[in-house]
């Protein structure tokens, strides 16, 4: 595991642009998949300028995304795929033939996962998982608990996890229960793991994969191990911890 610390977010987002560019030029056709949340928003604002500025190449790509509600459509407000369209995908000027994103409106919740992991597999696998870190140590939506041996599958969503989506949704009681996600196993598979770690109350999380011990709760544990994971975390939000580093701006630890 690779640990880079920034302060600030701006000095982060960077650095994964950096990151996603320097793999767009060894492979212009990599396969990427992208988080929701608040975290990447601006690796995705610096990948859209770098695309408009002819900086790096997105248009090989191929690009998958992590994970949905269940019963949201891209067309849903409340749907992670529109708020990827939104601020990613519409930005950067990628071709929907370019896309795969998971249909939490599909009528068979089970066959729209068999399908998705199928997708993954026919475009060779994951080059590149990019993830974000949920504060109870969810990556995607695998939550405490979950099966780590699972591919895409149908998940019940805590009610931390359900809080923390104020973003999209105005009345927490409207967010869905339900989503589907990326397994632990599928995000596994992917040949580069990129973890993006900014935003208060992550502290505990990170250093539960710090400790580098497996933790059934975390799931962003189950990552201790893989052959390239690459941390990018913003210090000002997120605790130096046992890392050594010092506590630095107004950071709150
Ligand atoms: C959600 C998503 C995750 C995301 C996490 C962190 O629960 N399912 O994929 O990584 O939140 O979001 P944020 O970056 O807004 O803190």
């Amino acid at each position: 595991m690779k640990i880079l610390n920034f302060t600030g977010r701006a000095a982060m987002d960077e650095a994964a642009a950096d990151y996603v560019a320097n793999l767009l030029e060894e492979k212009p056709a990599a396969v990427i998949a992208l988080p929701t949340g608040e975290t990447p928003l601006g690796l995705y604002r610096q990948l859209a300028t770098r695309q408009s500025e002819g900086t790096v190449n997105l248009h090989a790509a191929r690009f998958f995304n992590l994970d949905e509600f269940e019963g949201k459509g891209i067309a849903d407000p409340g749907s992670y795929a529109g708020f990827l369209m939104a601020n990613a995908f519409g930005p950067m000027g990628v071709a929907p033939d370019k896309l795969r994103l998971l249909q939490g409106d599909a009528p068979d919740a089970e066959a729209e996962c068999r399908a998705f992991d199928a997708a993954i597999a026919a475009a060779g696998g994951l080059d590149l998982a990019i993830l974000g870190l949920g504060r109870n140590g969810h990556v995607a939506f695998n939550e405490p608990g979950d099966d780590w041996s699972l591919e895409t599958h149908r998940v019940r969503l805590t009610e931390s996890t359900r809080a923390a989506q104020g973003g999209l949704y105005a009345d927490p009681g409207d967010v869905p229960d339900h989503g589907l996600t990326m397994g632990v196993a599928t995000v596994f598979k992917a040949r580069k793991l990129l973890l993006l770690v900014s935003g208060q109350g992550k502290d505990d999380a990170l250093q539960a994969l710090l400790c580098g011990k497996p933790d059934p709760n975390r799931s962003v544990t189950a990552l201790v191990g893989h052959p390239d994971l690459t941390v990018l975390r913003d210090v000002s939000s997120v605790g130096a911890g046992n890392q050594g580093l010092a506590t630095r701006g107004s950071a709150t630890i």
